[in-house]
């Protein structure tokens, strides 16, 4: 696996290999990897001829109240894990390589970056859809994979690709989860082992949901079935949103039918969880 620092020799390598006919497999990560993060390294290698990663904290997508400076940062685990998993390249930018002084210009992601986390993170998707939109161009990958655990910043990107042209085909995998449900995140390792505990409650609320739309339940009985479970939960500190959506458009739905999306962003202190769960309801 090489590691490179300099956006322009990523970008002429994988240039070469897309000459040379050869399909290119993306991985964008903020690093701290876990399984979910090797679910996408694992789904690109079985479908791409040459597999990429990237780890870069990106600076734009925190608010200035966020966790920028504590990130969990661990990059010589997570290089022996990607060379574990044998893929080619890793490119390792710091920040002066991607914004270098003078950098002003943005991709403006549109309403959906308004939804859902949007309310309560302005700017992130913005920031999110920029240096995705950068990555795209250093790399040129065949296809970028990302993960349903982030399910708006997924269907973000699809539409900045649709969008801005970007000739990429946008994988979306499953959710890896803990044995106890816990969606895996880097932020989890934030938790302290009660906290650990408790934020399984997450799933527990998510899979209660969808059996209670099985069982036709109604959605304000739906949601409030969410709230109450993610509530009794005492270290639940915060819920953000817990709600029923339409998977397309991220409106809140006013009746059940076809396919939903129930998601839920809830803060255990300071850590704040995101996860969610599709239902297909015909
Ligand atoms: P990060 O949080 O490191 O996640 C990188 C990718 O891993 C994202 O596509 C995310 O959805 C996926 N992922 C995270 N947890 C997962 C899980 N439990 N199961 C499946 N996939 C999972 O998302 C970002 O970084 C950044 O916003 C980024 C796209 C790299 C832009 O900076």
């Amino acid at each position: 696996m090489e590691i490179i620092r300099i956006p322009r020799i990523v970008q002429d390598t994988c240039n070469k290999h897309r000459m040379k006919g050869r399909s290119v497999g993306f991985v964008p990560t903020m690093g701290a990897l876990h399984g979910g993060h090797l679910s996408l390294i694992k789904r690109s290698r079985m479908e791409n001829d040459i597999t990429i990663a990237s780890i870069f904290v990106n600076p734009i997508q925190f608010g200035p109240a966020e966790d920028l400076a504590k990130y969990p940062r661990d990059i010589e685990d997570d290089v022996r894990k990607l060379r574990e998993h044998d893929i080619d390249m890793l490119f390792l930018p710091d920040d002066g390589l991607m914004y270098p002084k003078g950098f002003e210009t943005r991709v403006e992601a549109g309403h959906l970056a308004k939804k859902l986390c949007g309310r309560f993170r302005p700017g992130h998707f913005n920031g999110v859809a920029t240096v995705v939109a950068k990555l795209f161009n250093i790399t040129s990958p065949t296809r970028a994979y990302f993960g349903q655990k982030d399910f708006q910043q997924a269907l973000i990107i699809k539409r900045m690709a649709r969008d801005l042209n970007f000739n990429i085909e946008t994988v979306v995998c499953p959710i890896i989860r803990e044995h106890d449900g816990l969606a895996m995140s880097s932020r989890n390792r934030y938790l302290d082992e009660e906290q650990r505990t408790a934020a399984s409650k997450i799933f527990r609320g998510l899979n209660a949901a969808s059996a209670a739309i099985h069982s036709g339940g109604s959605v304000s009985e739906i949601r409030s079935l969410m709230v109450k479970m993610l509530s009794s939960e005492p270290l639940i500190t915060q819920i953000d949103y817990a709600s029923i959506y339409d998977p397309e458009t991220l409106d809140e739905v006013t009746e059940i039918k076809d396919e939903l999306l129930l998601a839920v962003a809830a803060r255990l202190g300071e850590t704040r969880l995101i996860d969610n769960m599709l239902v297909n309801v015909s």
